[in-house]
Order: C-alpha cells, then structure tokens, then sequence
C-alpha cells in the first residue's frame, strides 16, 4: 500500500530535468540540453552580435552549401537530407534576401537564425547540417569569405580613386605649384606631379589589400571547434568549392587566428592616413591664405552664423574619421592580445572592427572620387606662389655647381645672394648679373635664364618633376588604372 506522500511523487511523474533551458521567451537554445533554466534577456542582449553578423548571411549559407554538399556526397549523411538541406539553405537565402524573412534577434547570431529558418522550413533534418561542423570554424570561414570579398571591394574603389587623381591631374597637366618642405615653400614642382604622390600611396594601399587577400585564402572549415572533426570530411574539396586556395593546416590556430582582421585593418588604416593627408592638402588650399583650389559647391558646406563661409568638411572629416579605423586597427589587436586558444568569445569583437574599418574606408574614397575632379585649381595664384619665397635658390647653387663651384660653396654664396635680395625686398631673379657675381664670379649671362620652368625641366630623372617625365608617369598611371579595372571586371565574371 503506498503511502500518501509516495502517490503525490508518482502523480508528480519522475524527478525531470527543467525543460525551459532556452531563451528569455522560452524559445530553446542549440545548447539547450545542458541547461535547466533560461538565459537572463540582459546576457541575451549582452551576448548577441547579429547587429554586427547580419552582414554574414551570404557567406554563412554559401559556406553551409559546401559542406553539405560534401556531407552528403561522402555518405557522411543520406544524399537526400543533404539535397533537402541545400534546397532549404537556398530558399532561406531568397527569403532573407527578398526580405520575406528577417533576422530574429533573440536568436544571438547570424548562423542560428540560418539554422532556425532552415529548421522552419524543412523540419528536424535540418539538424544535421551541424554535422562534422562548429560554429566556431563556421564563424572563421564565414568571415573569411566576406573579408575576403571585403578585399576586392576596396581594391577596386581604389582604383576608381587613383583614377579621380589622374583625372585632376591631366585637366591641369601645366600647372606648377610650390613643393613644400616643413609647409615652407621649398622648391617648384608641378601640381601633377604631386597628386601623382597619392597615386603611388594608393597603389600600395592596393597592393596591401591583394596580399592581405591572398593570405587569408584559406578555408578553417573542419576544424571543428579547435580539435578537427571525427567524421571522414573532405575539406579540400570543400576548400575548392569555396575558391580557398588551400586549407588551414592546424585546427587550434584555425578557430582562434584573426590574423586576417588585422591584416585587413590595417592595410585599411594606413590608407585612410594616406586620405588624410590629402584631406589636409585639400583644407589648406582652399583656405583663404593659400587660395590654390576651389572646391565644388556640391562638397562643401556653409555656416549657419557666417554667410561667406564655405567649409571643407569632406576633407576635414576624412581626417576626422581617420581616428576611426586606426581604432579600430588598435581595438582588434588589444582583442588578440594575450588571448588564451583557441575559440574564445571575445573573438566574436572582430567583425565589429573590421565592419568599421571597411565603412569609413569606402565611404571616404567613394566621396573623394567623386569630388576630386571637380576641384577648380587657381593656376596663376599657385605658380605666383610657387615662384616666391626665392624658390629657385636650390637652381642657383646648381648652376654654380655646374661651374665648378663645390656645392657646399655654391649653398653658401646663393645663401647670401638670398639675404641681400631679401634686404632689397626682390626675389632672385630680379637682381642684375653684377649683383649676382659679387656673390660668386662665376655666374654668368645665362644664370638670368634661371626661372621656374627651367627648374622643372631639369630634374629630368626618374621620379622627377620635369614635365616629360611627368607626363610619362600620367600615362603609365593611366595604363595601370585601365588594367586594374579590366582585372577587376574579369575577376567580377568569374563564376
Ligand atoms: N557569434 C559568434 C562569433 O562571432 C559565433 C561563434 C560562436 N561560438 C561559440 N563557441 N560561442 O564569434
């Protein structure tokens, strides 16, 4: 005969574990069956980084076709799940795509609404795309691929911005300026020639991207979550499908390496820093002080108090926003230091950084691209100026040099002819051959040809200004810009 308090147990049915190990709102979780009660919503909105990872969507299905396609072939599960799978990821995809579907934010990441949905769609066989699989070589192969295309991206807004510094540079191929040193005028060069300057940065910044690329082509996937995995994967194969030219060769670096955030920032700040030194040119010359360009209307803007006003802000913020991504370069570093391995929550801080960085980088070029060749140059007042300020004095000595003169000697006469022209209130070229011999005897009648284009014109070697070889650099820069846009549209076709 049971007793009472037995009868009230059994009614009660066995001691059960809680079943509401899931969401605040009851919706379980993956990890569901270790946990007996629900997340607190404050950990739930503390943990989340779908804000950030909705821009994976893409990649992370992209990347779960592969594997499942691979599953599916290697027998590791039945043909037909992986063929309902693959159907399923694709309609998920359309959905989310055609906005028929949104990403749920209490579902923490990009990759469990992916699964949700899949779920949703095609039922519980949708639990086994997990296979042989973590979220923690998910995550890196997913942000692989969209680093990666984040890479091609840039690369070509580059391009399109050398292009815009090619296109000032040609609609004002005579102009000469003053080249400065410590920002006092130093010696005349041709505008040109300095813009082509930040041609030279920007093909490097291109370069950096390209390699930055080629470095993080490798696929992480089936590592698992730092051990590998126990099934008969093919990750090569997996690899190929996803155009990686190669696998990871360890799985604990695989989950915990962001070495290619890093690589990406800071390929990504150091070009913004180039962007801001123009930005900084561009703030100068159009000051009132140097009056050398005026900038478009259009990319400008007024004050709200001062009528005459017209501000750069777009080169003013670019410099501005420099800060930015050297921040973000310091935060993903600051994120890796002394981090334990190998997957470890804090990781997930990557996409931020690199998000930011890769915004405020194509926000910046694609602005200044398009305001770069409707800047109108002042070409009077900047030869005017490059002309001042006995510019030409380094011409002198040179010319003395060619005399026979050392050139510690010539610097020294041409610095006194200097102070006595300056005393006089005249700039060198006003001063008549007496003058100029009582300096040093040996100048002669042509010393009076000295001027600012025959300057230019003898610093005829590579990489000078003289305007033949800067005319040949325009070209060549031309040349480059139109192949690396024919690369970048084949690279576009490709399948
Ligand atoms: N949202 C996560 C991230 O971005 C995905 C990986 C989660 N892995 C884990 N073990 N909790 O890093």
């Amino acid at each position: 005969m049971p007793t009472r308090k037995a009868k009230r147990k059994r009614a009660q049915g066995p001691p059960q574990r809680r079943t509401d190990a899931g969401l605040a709102d009851g919706t379980p979780k993956p990890w569901g069956g270790r946990f007996t009660s629900s997340m607190d919503p404050r950990v739930e909105q503390y943990t989340s980084s779908l804000a950030q990872d909705g821009r994976l969507l893409g990649h992370d299905v992209l990347a779960s076709l592969a594997h499942v396609e691979m599953l599916g072939r290697t027998g590791i599960i039945p043909q037909q799940d992986a063929e309902r799978i693959a159907r399923g990821l694709n309609a998920v995809l359309d959905e989310f795509v055609d906005g028929k579907r949104k990403l749920r934010q209490d579902l923490e990441d990009v990759h469990m609404n992916v699964e949700a949905a899949l779920t949703e769609r095609i039922g519980p066989v949708a639990g086994k795309l997990h296979t042989a699989r973590s979220r923690n070589d998910q995550v890196a192969t997913d942000f692989r691929l969209y680093a990666r295309d984040a890479c091609m991206r840039t690369m070509e807004a580059l391009v399109e911005m050398q292009a815009a510094l090619l296109d000032l540079a040609e609609a004002n191929r005579g102009v000469v300026m003053p080249g400065y040193t410590h920002l006092q005028r130093a010696q005349p060069i041709l505008f040109a020639h300095h813009l082509l300057a930040y041609f030279e940065m920007l093909a490097r910044d291109h370069v950096r991207f390209g390699l930055a690329r080629a470095m993080m082509n490798e696929c992480p996937l089936g590592s698992g979550a730092l051990a590998g995995v126990p099934y008969p994967i093919e990750r090569e194969a997996v690899a190929h499908a996803l155009g990686f030219s190669d696998v990871t060769a360890n799985s604990v670096d695989a989950v915990s390496d962001r070495d290619f955030v890093v690589d990406f920032i800071s390929a990504a700040a150091l070009a913004m820093v180039h962007l801001s030194r123009l930005a900084e040119d561009l703030v100068l010359w159009s000051s009132a002080e140097f009056a050398f360009v005026r900038l478009p209307d259009a990319f400008a803007t007024g004050s709200s108090i001062m009528p005459q006003k017209k501000n750069p802000d777009v080169a003013e913020l670019a410099r501005g926003r420099t800060g930015r991504v050297t921040g973000a370069l310091m935060s993903i570093l600051m994120t890796l230091k002394g981090l334990p391995l190998a997957y470890n929550r804090d990781l997930q801080e990557d996409k931020r950084a690199l998000f930011e960085a890769e915004d405020t980088l194509a926000d910046t070029l694609e602005v200044f691209a398009a305001m770069l060749p409707k800047i109108e140059v002042d070409r009077a007042r900047m030869r005017k100026a490059a002309a001042a300020g006995h510019s030409l004095a380094t011409d002198y000595a040179d010319y003395l040099v060619r005399q026979g003169v050392p050139f510690r000697s010539a610097h020294e006469a041409v610095g006194k002819l200097v102070g006595y022209a300056e005393e006089r209130g005249v700039e060198l070229g006003r001063l008549s051959l007496d003058e100029l011999r009582r300096f040093a005897p040996e100048f002669g009648e042509d010393a009076r040809r000295i001027a600012l284009m025959s300057s230019l014109r003898s610093r005829d070697v590579i990489g000078g200004t003289a305007p033949r070889r800067v005319a040949n650099e325009l070209r060549r820069a031309r040349r480059e810009v139109e192949q690396l846009r024919a690369m970048a549209e084949a690279a576009r076709e490709e399948p």
